[in-house]
């Protein structure tokens, strides 16, 4: 089963009308009515899962008691909050835009109804959408069908890409909203994501879990597999970041540009590991160059190796340019992301279940292999791999490889002790149980 292996941080619908919705929860018009409107016990505020029915009607109940979304306002209140405000020259957390915009579902005070609390923090609506439309429809199943709400504004939590974004909207940012650099010096945790391993983490959190995948839920949704939605959202979270670094967010006017885009711990690391070592990737960029946060992006280059090599040829391309651009200026790396950006598109436009069905092994060998041979200096890289690995060896239901989850994630439990040797090496065993581990040593400044 899905282990809470925290490393630090720990469809088929139609559409029945052409309205675009693009938009994400809160972008959309619709009104707020508040969590208190979707949890009646006959609703979704049922103590046990009901028998009898699609869904398990007991969502309200998981989400207060067990669903970290239903703390995201509190923790705008806690002690730590209160210190990064404090940093920040903010009044208060609790009412500062720029907190309440991922802590809670910030919509306009006009498009808030009567039972709306901004205290309710990350709830049903902030991913399901603004339910003013549907609230009253939508459980009048088979009546109104999923595709009737959607075109009422549900949002399409189902469609994976679509999930991608909504999540990656609070976990990695936007244009309009986005945990700087600053607000981290100030206290924030950095943040990591991978939609499968969140998306897992989320749902089963708790008890019971947010939603059950059986016969039922495929028949009305479909489902896709975990690589599918571990693919997906790589590509999607790459993308969006290349788009920032091209948007105002990565170069204000000021002498850095915005330094969450770089890879933490090229700044952040004891300076008694000299672990540098030139990777392919890197393009020659010589020792003591910060470099752009890549690890989504290196991992979307393992993919395309086992799925579309020539992708995984340009991916290693426009990686080592933006890297190269990395030192020179922000025209520089904007052009770069933009190319690498591209490279990306036509991948996932690509990119469908059935080109991954069936090619868990062969990736989780990509990565293993590409792992022993060194290529996952950075933590960040790292974090990224041992994501993909435990998803994958779920995947493959494995009793071998499910046991060398733990020391792997062992190797991962301290970011700033992280010694890239340790985590080749063991990848290395896993790979290969016989052969002699990668040749690359963590050298002692001591
Ligand atoms: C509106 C913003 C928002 C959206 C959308 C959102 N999250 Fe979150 N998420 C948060 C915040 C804020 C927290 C931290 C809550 C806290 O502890 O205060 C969080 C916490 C989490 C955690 C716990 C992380 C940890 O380290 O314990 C997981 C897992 C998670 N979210 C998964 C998801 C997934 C999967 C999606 C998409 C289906 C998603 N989130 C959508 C804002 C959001
Ligand atoms: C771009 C969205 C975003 C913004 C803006 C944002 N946060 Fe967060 N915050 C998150 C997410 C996502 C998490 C959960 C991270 C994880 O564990 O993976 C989080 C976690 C936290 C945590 C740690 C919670 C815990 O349980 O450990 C604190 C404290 C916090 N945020 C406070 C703030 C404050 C204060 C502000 C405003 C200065 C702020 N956040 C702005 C998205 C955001
Ligand atoms: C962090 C985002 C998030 C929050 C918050 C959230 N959900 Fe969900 N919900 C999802 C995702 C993702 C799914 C699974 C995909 C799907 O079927 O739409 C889901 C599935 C469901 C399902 C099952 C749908 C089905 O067809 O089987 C129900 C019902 C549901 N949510 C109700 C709620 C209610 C009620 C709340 C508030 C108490 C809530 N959700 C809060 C993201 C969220
Ligand atoms: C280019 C170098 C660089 C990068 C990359 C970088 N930082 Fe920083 N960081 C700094 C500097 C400089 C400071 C200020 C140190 C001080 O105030 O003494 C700082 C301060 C911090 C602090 C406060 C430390 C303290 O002792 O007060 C935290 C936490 C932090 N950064 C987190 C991050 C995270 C998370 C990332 C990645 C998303 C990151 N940094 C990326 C250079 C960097």
């Amino acid at each position: 089963m899905w282990k809470m292996n925290r490393i630090c941080f720990l469809t088929f619908v139609t559409l029945l009308t052409t309205v675009a919705l693009a938009e994400l929860p809160g972008d959309d018009a619709y009104t707020y009515m508040g969590v208190a409107t979707c949890a009646a016990s006959q609703c979704h505020g049922s103590a046990v899962p009901r028998n009898g029915s699609n869904v398990l009607q007991n969502e309200y109940v998981t989400w207060t008691q067990d669903d970290p979304h239903s703390r995201a306002y509190q923790t705008l209140g806690s002690n730590r909050s209160k210190r990064i405000a404090a940093r920040l020259g903010l009044k208060s957390a609790t009412t500062a835009k720029m907190c309440l915009d991922c802590h809670a579902d910030n919509v306009p005070a006009e498009r808030r109804g009567e039972r709306f609390h901004l205290s309710d923090g990350v709830g049903c609506e902030s991913c399901h959408g603004g339910a003013e439309n549907w609230l009253v429809t939508h459980y009048d199943v088979p009546n109104i069908a999923h595709a009737a709400s959607v075109s009422a504004g549900m949002y399409r939590t189902e469609n994976i890409e679509k999930r991608a974004a909504l999540c990656l909207s609070c976990h990695l940012g936007t244009r309009d909203k986005f945990a700087t650099h600053r607000m981290m010096a100030a206290g924030h945790p950095r943040l990591a994501f991978e939609l499968d391993t969140f998306t897992e983490l989320w749902r089963t959190a708790g008890r019971q879990a947010h939603y059950r995948v059986d016969a039922d839920y495929r028949e009305r949704k479909g489902a896709v597999s975990h690589s599918y939605t571990w693919a997906a959202g790589l590509l999607a979270e790459g993308r969006q970041r290349l788009q920032l670094i091209n948007g105002p967010r990565f170069a204000a006017n000021s002498l850095f540009p915005e330094l969450s885009f770089y890879d933490c711990h090229a700044c952040h690391r004891s300076m008694k590991t000299l672990q540098w070592r030139s990777l392919p990737r890197h393009g020659g960029a010589g020792p003591g160059a910060p470099f752009i946060h890549d690890g989504t992006l290196v991992m979307a280059m393992a993919l395309a190796r086992v799925i579309s090599p020539t992708d995984g040829d340009a991916i290693e391309a426009g990686l080592t340019a933006l890297h190269r651009a990395s030192g020179k200026n922000v025209a520089s790396i904007r052009m770069a992301a933009q190319e690498l950006d591209t490279t990306l598109t036509s991948l996932q436009s690509r990119l469908s279940p059935k080109l991954l069905r069936g090619r868990e092994l062969q990736l989780l060998r990509e990565i293993l292999a590409t792992g022993a041979e060194g290529n996952y200096l950075d933590y960040i890289s790292a974090e990224q791999a041992f994501m993909a690995v435990q998803m994958l060896v779920i995947e493959l239901d494995d009793p071998f490889l499910e046991d060398q989850l733990d020391p792997i994630a062992d190797t991962l439990n301290n970011d700033e002790r992280y010694r890239p040797a340790q985590f080749a090496a063991i990848l290395a065993t896993v790979a290969e149980p016989e052969e002699k581990p990668a040749n690359i040593d963590d050298e002692r400044n001591d």
